[in-house]
């Protein structure tokens, strides 16, 4: 096993491993109608426009078997996602009924969120200005290559200049905030069933 840079050619099993993370760091097999939904919103953006900061753990045939995906400067990955991938997806994906909200189903939930994209709350964006996200296969956790993924990330940011990273999880997943306490990551904010954690660079 190794890390190494991503590319665009992972990204299919990059989308597999989202889904097989997708409920709050459980697997979501099955759960969504439409499986490319999580990938797109938490994946693509980051492969596409800021792979220079996006790795892989592999095994010896170059599978991913985790990954650790980062933007160096949320504020221009936002502007930037706003003007080119979310308009593209927006024409693959149905925006949901805001009149049926109470009614929506988990894919229209995520569906809702491809029209209108998730922002990290800019209060936090000068001292975090980077962001990622870190998934590995349930076979390869508790092994420390989650705490390897995340050092190769943030000496990739602070190499490029960046004074801090952020995370956001989910409220439910009590394992990843126990894991990004254990490497030195603090919280930040909790709100709406969710949580930001974050660590100087
Ligand atoms: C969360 C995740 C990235 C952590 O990676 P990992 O490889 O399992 O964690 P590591 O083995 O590198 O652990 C690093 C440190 O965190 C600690 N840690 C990890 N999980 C922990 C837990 N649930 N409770 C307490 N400590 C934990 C380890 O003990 C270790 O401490 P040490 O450095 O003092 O030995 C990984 O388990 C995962 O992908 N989970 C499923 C998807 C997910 O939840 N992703 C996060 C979404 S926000």
């Amino acid at each position: 096993m190794d890390i190494r840079l991503a590319t665009k050619a992972d990204q299919e099993r990059l989308y597999e491993i989202c889904v097989l993370t997708g409920d709050s760091g459980k697997d979501a097999t099955g759960i969504f109608e439409q499986p490319d939904l999580l990938g797109d919103i938490w994946v693509g953006p980051y492969l596409h426009l800021s792979p220079e900061h996006c790795f892989v753990v592999q095994n010896q045939t170059g599978q991913a078997l985790g990954y650790c995906i980062a933007t160096l400067d949320t504020t221009s990955f936002e502007t930037v996602a706003g003007a080119t991938w979310w308009p593209e997806k927006q024409l693959s994906y149905t925006k949901p009924d805001e009149a049926q909200k109470e009614n929506w189903s988990r894919d229209e939930r995520l569906t809702h969120l491809i029209h209108n994209p998730l922002q990290s709350p800019s209060e936090f964006l000068e001292d975090f200005p980077s962001h990622a996200h870190i998934n590995l296969v349930a076979e390869m956790q508790g092994k420390g290559w989650g705490k390897k993924l995340m050092t190769t990330m943030e000496d990739s940011l602070r190499s490029a200049g960046s004074v801090g990273v952020h995370l956001i999880l989910s409220s439910k997943n009590l394992d990843a905030l126990a894991f990004y306490q254990a490497i030195g990551y603090h919280v930040i904010f909790e709100r709406d069933g969710q949580i930001g954690v974050a660590k100087k660079l």
